[in-house]
Formats: C-alpha cells, sequence, structure tokens
C-alpha cells in the first residue's frame, strides 16, 4: 500500500495558515448537540495546532444540505461548543466562501481559529468543483484531513481541495482509524459477523453485497430490515421502506447463498403507531397496517447473541432501531452490552462504527469495551469493503 502522507509534530505550523478539515456532523436538535463524541475527540489536534500557534481554519460539515443556507443545519452550535472548550480567539466565519475570502479572513493571528459555517452550504463543494477548490484553497498553506468518516465523499473539501495546497496531510485521527482497522483486518479471525443497521438502505445494500464474499454472517437490522422482511411475504405497515427494493434483497440472498454467507433478518418486532409511542413487542405474521417497525424483539435478540457467541469478529454498523425513542434503543443497547461482555471475556475482535450507532450507545450506556470505536459510518463500510477512499487516495 502507497503512504500516506501523515501530518506528524516535527511539521512546522508556526504562523501558518492551516486549513483542517473535520468531521463535526453531529445530531443536533433544537440547537442542542445530541452527541459530542466526534467534536470532543478533535479538541486534542485542534489545541495541539493553537499551542503551536498555527493561524487555524476549521472546516466541517452538518447534514445534506445542497449549496443552501438552511438555518437547521447551521455549524453554530458547535461553534458555540467548542468556545467553551477552546481558551484561544474563536471566530465564526458564517458567510458563504467566496473569491476574496482571502482578504476577508487576514485579521487572523497565529494561536486564533476562525471555524466556517457549514462548508456544504457553499455551491461547488459537493460537486467537488474545480472553481470553489481554488478559492478553498486560498485561504491556507496547509490541509489537514482529520475527518475519515467523510474520506468516501468526493467533495472539494475532501477532495479537489488537495490539488491546489501542496503541503496536504493526513491527521492523527484519521490515521488512528487507518491503523485500527488494518490492525483487525490483516489479523482477521473467522467466523466473523457483520451487523449492518439504520435507514440509510441504498447506501449500504452496495456494501452488504461485497460484505458477502469476505464474512459468514450478515445479520440486517434496522429501518433496513424492513425491506427484508417485506421482500419474506410479510406486511409491515406504515414502516419505512425503500421503493423498487425488491430486486436488490433478491440479489443479496442469491449471493449469500452463492458464497455460503448466512443472512439474518428480524424474526420479532418491536412497533408502534408513532415514533414517539411506546412499543409493542410483535411476531411477524400479526403486523397490521398501522404498525411502524421500529425496533428488534426479544427473539431476534437471543438468535444475535447466539450468533455473536459463535463468531470471533463482529463488525457492527448502525443502530437496531428508533433508538432517539428509548423504548426503541432496546435492540441497539443489547447488541452493544453483548459485544462489549464477549471482547472482554472471549476476546472477541469487535469493531463498531457509524457516528448513529456510536449516539445510541454512548447516550444510553457508559463503560463499553470495543477493539476499535469508529465514529465513521459510510466511510467505515467502504475502506472495511476495501474500497479507495477518495480523499484519502489523494494523500498518498
Ligand atoms: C457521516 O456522518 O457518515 C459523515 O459525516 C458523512 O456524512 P454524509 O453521509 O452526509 O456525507
Amino acid at each position: 500500500m502507497e503512504k500516506i502522507r501523515s501530518f506528524v509534530d516535527s511539521i512546522d505550523v508556526e504562523n501558518k495558515k492551516v486549513i483542517l478539515r473535520s468531521d463535526f456532523n453531529v445530531p443536533i436538535i433544537n440547537g442542542v448537540i445530541q452527541d459530542k463524541t466526534r467534536i470532543n475527540l478533535s479538541l486534542p489536534v485542534i489545541k495541539n495546532l493553537l499551542e503551536r500557534k498555527a493561524k487555524l481554519l476549521l472546516i466541517s460539515h452538518l447534514g445534506r444540505p445542497r449549496n443552501e443556507k438552511d438555518n437547521k443545519l447551521s455549524l453554530k452550535p458547535v461553534y458555540n461548543y467548542l468556545k467553551d472548550k477552546i481558551d484561544n480567539k474563536i471566530y465564526f466565519h458564517s458567510d458563504k466562501i467566496v473569491d476574496g475570502i482571502k482578504d476577508k479572513i487576514s485579521y487572523l493571528n497565529s494561536g486564533e481559529l476562525i471555524f466556517f459555517e457549514n462548508i456544504r452550504f457553499n455551491h461547488g463543494e459537493i460537486e467537488n468543483n474545480d472553481n470553489f477548490a481554488k478559492v478553498l484553497s486560498s485561504i491556507g498553506e496547509i490541509y489537514i484531513n482529520d475527518a475519515f468518516s467523510c474520506s468516501h465523499r468526493k467533495q472539494t473539501s475532501v477532495h479537489k481541495i488537495t490539488k491546489y495546497i501542496n503541503n496536504c496531510y493526513a491527521g492523527p485521527l484519521l490515521m488512528k482509524e487507518l491503523s485500527s482497522i488494518n490492525m483487525v483486518f490483516s489479523d482477521k479471525k473467522k467466523p466473523i459477523t457483520c451487523i449492518i443497521g439504520g435507514s440509510k438502505i441504498s447506501t449500504k445494500i452496495g456494501v452488504i453485497t461485497s460484505l458477502i464474499k469476505k464474512v459468514d454472517n450478515i445479520i440486517i437490522v434496522g429501518a433496513m430490515a424492513n425491506n427484508f422482511i417485506k421482500f419474506k411475504g410479510n406486511k409491515v405497515g406504515k414502516s419505512l421502506v425503500e421503493s423498487n427494493s425488491e430486486k436488490i434483497v433478491k440479489k443479496i440472498f442469491d449471493n449469500a447463498e452463492e458464497d455460503g454467507c448466512r443472512i439474518f433478518i428480524p424474526i420479532d418486532v418491536g412497533v408502534s403507531e408513532t415514533t414517539d409511542g411506546k412499543a409493542k413487542l410483535k411476531q411477524l405474521y400479526s403486523l397490521t397496517e398501522n404498525d411502524r417497525i421500529l425496533d428488534i424483539g426479544p427473539k431476534t435478540i437471543k438468535k444475535i447473541f447466539e450468533i455473536i457467541d459463535s463468531s470471533k469478529t463482529v463488525l457492527w454498523n448502525g443502530p437496531a432501531g428508533y433508538f432517539e425513542n428509548k423504548h426503541f434503543a432496546n435492540g441497539t443497547i443489547s447488541i452493544a452490552k453483548k459485544i462489549s461482555q464477549n471482547t472482554s471475556t472471549s476476546s472477541l475482535i469487535s469493531i463498531v462504527g457509524g457516528g448513529d450507532t456510536i449516539s445510541a450507545i454512548k447516550n444510553n450506556v457508559q463503560d463499553l469495551n470495543f477493539t476499535h470505536l469508529s465514529t465513521a459510518g459510510g466511510a467505515f463500510l467502504e475502506y472495511i469493503e476495501g474500497k479507495n477512499l477518495p480523499g484519502i487516495e489523494v494523500l498518498k
């Protein structure tokens, strides 16, 4: 593997304009940050650069706006949190990043920081646009990508920007993610079980297809499982399902059979008519037209425990239910505790990843033990799938 240029302490940053691409894509409700893990993990590198007198230019995205300002997706709450945690002077740049930006931010002194508003509010970011890359790169002399979790995106602030800055590096968090995952895979112990949850079915279906060739068991949970439950001829009522998913699900079952990978889907579920309701436990055959599947049931949890007990490596990405309502967090919490317990007592190798998964776990249980806890979701899956991540390729 070609070596990645990593950012090391000996690189002189004093009085230099350093662009740090972090990932503060955190859950925020009514201006309140629900899980600060991603931000807290970035604090040491931010503080280190400020102590070393860099002029720090901090960039992140939040959610998926399309080139437009959207107050609900403002990074202002993150700015307020950073102000509390960092003693150095921090400015918030709420305007879009346009031509002439370099002069507009010339007030920045060494050891100070400008935090930019959601980079995806800018036209050209999502499109990996060359012009926007020129404008964005004009603000810095050194570029550090410390956002492993969005390095699978071919977007300007993780990809095209590197075309216009000579000194581009991978940050310490990104390097730690890579080395932890690489370490686990070089020491791959079978049977391997992959638990895939969450609702972003369209983003995960390709990954599942690829994992089928590499792992022994795949357990599908979360809203994604609804497509499989429906495919098996069950009613799913008002549950979230993706249109035209039948073909994909069939292909997954066919491929799995061919490659000898076992696919497990929920056999019982927790339902409610609304997402703010309480869980009613149901067997799949008894679902009615107003039911929404929002969690896995006890029989499914028992089955998952048996599979985990028979596994030497477990990869988990994506919550098992609508954990935002505590009545539907049981599946996710049970899986977290079981993986943690087996990691401690039976030397299970466990890799847990995904922003949502981490929020679900952190808000509900403390002191869990995993071999590696990744803050990345899609990037984590694509990396374990063996894909080249655009944001990392450009740092080689
Ligand atoms: C994530 O939360 O997985 C990353 O921040 C990437 O976000 P995206 O899927 O909106 O690109």
